[in-house]
């Protein structure tokens, strides 16, 4: 028997009993008589000790032992004097009668504890080493137990987990599809799916009225702190609902995560913003609600008092930053050069400080004198001591570079605690956007979403004014889910996909499946899918998803433990038909 316990159950009732434990060398001391090991499993940590004076021979054998060796050690438990109050095994150590070498190690390239000497890269290639660190395991086991319970939650409520495949027809979710060659079918592709959306709607028709599954999706596209190639989905589908059904029974299971996870009970129903309100309040569609600070419209207030850069444009707004009135010139020409970001692309900036002796000063009093200043104050509710930073522009992307001014000012000013949850849904999204580029509409979601029932007649006159009956459930400023009511009919479908610029070949071509499907009873259905890593990430309080994936891709889509992706021999291309032409310059 290789154990008896774990290195994470043993405590000051376990003093006297005889036992086995198996695991890592996380630590070695030699004390000169004593030498201590820290024995590491998946449950803790455990010191077990060797006596010179009682045990020689076995005390020389433990020296040896290197850091991540895999060992065997047998003893009793006894009472520690020097008690670790850290950690639930601290109060007791094991006096080692026998001990063996299960596996030695080489030394690890990176310390293997919280706070690591290795470098992201390495660790990645060495994610076997990583994940036997305690910050990731604690990752994976939440990501199990939000996975548990997403699966109790939902099976309460009916929903019956179903496998879709992997080995799919392209789905239009926005992204890039991955391709895989078939070989049976000469010079013909499969491709893995962005998401089961077209196979979940075919569920909800073929009458299986309450859908989940937590599925891996694939998309090939620029990568994020919050994106990954292949992530995963909750990914649900309702038959004979409306849009409130679905929020209803989602809100229900961020609720239920919440408090079964993080014990915190949420009060009330989540807060509901238009996807205009989402944008003119917070110049952007996944608002992070912690803190105020919300963008106002100053247009009014400030035209047509000569100042030629707020005369000529679309839109003048701005945000009032609590308590920075005594920014230095060094701080505010640092958040202009943030705004003039290409990425950001804001001209300038506008600053006024409302000082705490109830003066004011701006970059722009030149044109306006303290009264001005005073209307601009009062309509953005800023006290003494507060600042007023206001960009001009056009209306949209001014909005979105005042979204991105107010995100860099709650990161300065710590506004986003961790350990604050605040989901809310953003509703009524525009159905389509037209891309300049392409001189087209494409969906905003996907082209399933139904139009919101009042906006049908607009799809003909105006369909930039369509919105859709869609929804987003956002928490602290991360899109976690989104999902639609879909379109059930095939005339509205068949209408949708002109819109969208289909032929009647094209879309007979690519959801001719659909459209049949649609032609035997389909019932009004809808969903939604939950983003699993970033639900997880956000529980654990980790930046980047990759922290609560076991075997997570790199910045630029690399596996570089197995070195993926990788060439291919010349014998199996040929049996594909697949000729690699050499990279163009
Ligand atoms: P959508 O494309 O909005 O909807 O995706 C649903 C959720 O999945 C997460 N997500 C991602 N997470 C990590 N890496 C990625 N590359 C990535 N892309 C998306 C987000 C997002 O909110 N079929 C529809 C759902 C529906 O209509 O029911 C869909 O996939 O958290």
């Amino acid at each position: 028997m290789y154990r008896t316990h774990t290195c994470g159950e043993l405590n000051i009732k376990s003093v006297g009993i005889n036992v086995a434990l198996s695991g890592w060398v996380q630590r070695s001391r030699d004390l000169g008589g004593m030498t201590f090991i820290d024995l590491r499993d998946r449950y803790g940590i455990t010191q077990l000790v060797f006596n010179m004076d009682t045990n020689a021979t076995l005390c020389e054998k433990a020296r040896k032992l290197g850091r991540e060796f895999v060992i065997q050690a047998e003893g009793a438990v006894a009472e520690r004097s020097n008690k670790n109050l850290k950690i639930p095994t601290g109060d007791i150590e094991i006096i080692v009668q026998k001990v063996e070498v299960l596996n030695a190690s080489e030394v690890p390239p990176f310390t293997i504890e919280n706070d690591t000497d290795g470098g992201e890269e390495l660790r990645m290639k060495y994610r076997y080493l990583d994940l036997r660190r305690t910050i990731i395991k604690e990752s994976l086991e939440l990501r199990h137990k939000m996975a548990q319970e997403v699966r109790n939650y939902l099976g309460s409520k009916n929903f019956i987990d179903i496998e879709t495949p992997m080995l799919i027809k392209s789905t239009p979710e926005g992204a890039r599809d991955f391709l895989v060659p078939s070989r049976m079918n000469h010079g013909q592709f499969y491709a893995l799916p962005q998401s089961p959306q077209t196979f979940k709607q075919l569920l909800m028709i073929a009458g299986y009225d309450r859908y989940f599954q937590i599925v891996k999706c694939f998309r090939d596209e620029d990568f994020r702190a919050d994106r990954q190639p292949e992530f995963t989905q909750i990914d649900c589908e309702m038959a004979f609902v409306e849009q409130e059904d679905i929020l209803n029974v989602f809100e229900g299971l961020i609720k239920d995560l919440l408090l079964k996870i993080k014990g915190i009970e949420f009060d009330g129903p989540f807060p509901r913003l238009s996807y205009n309100e989402a944008m003119e309040k917070y110049g952007n569609d996944k608002p992070d609600i912690r803190f105020g600070m919300c963008i106002k419209e100053l247009s009014g207030l400030v035209k047509g008092k000569g100042f030629n850069v707020f005369d000529s444009v679309e839109y003048i707004g701005g945000i009032c930053a609590n308590g920075c009135a005594d920014y230095s010139r060094k701080q505010l020409d640092a958040l202009t050069d943030f705004v003039r970001r290409p990425q950001i692309g804001a001209k300038g900036m506008v600053y006024v400080k409302y000082n705490t002796d109830g003066t004011f000063k701006s970059s722009v009093d030149k044109f306006y004198d303290e009264n001005e200043l005073k209307k601009w104050t009062g309509h953005l509710e800023a006290k003494p001591g507060d600042l007023l930073l206001v960009l001009a522009g056009d209306k949209s992307g001014t909005l979105n570079a005042l979204g991105e001014l107010r995100l860099e000012m709650g990161n300065m000013l710590n506004l986003g605690n961790k350990d604050v949850f605040a989901p809310l849904w953003v509703l009524d999204f525009p159905l389509l956007e037209w891309d300049e580029e392409t001189k087209r509409f494409y969906a905003k979601h996907h082209p399933f979403t139904s139009p919101r029932p009042k906006d049908i007649s607009l799809l003909d006159k105006d369909p930039a004014a369509v919105r859709a009956n869609a929804y987003d459930m956002v928490i602290n400023g991360v899109e976690v889910g989104g999902g639609s009511i879909r379109i059930h009919d095939r005339h509205l479908q068949q209408k949708m996909f002109k819109v969208l610029g289909f032929t009647n070949e094209e879309a007979e071509e690519q959801f001719g499946f659909l459209m049949n499907a649609f032609r035997y009873g389909a019932p009004p259905h809808g969903g939604i899918a939950f983003g699993f890593d970033r639900l997880v990430a956000l529980f654990a309080g980790h930046e980047s998803i990759r922290d609560v994936i076991a075997f997570p891709k790199n910045n630029s889509g690399r596996d570089v433990m197995i070195d993926s992706p990788a060439t291919i021999s010349n014998e199996i291309l040929k049996e594909l038909s697949i000729k690699i032409e050499s990279q163009k310059k």
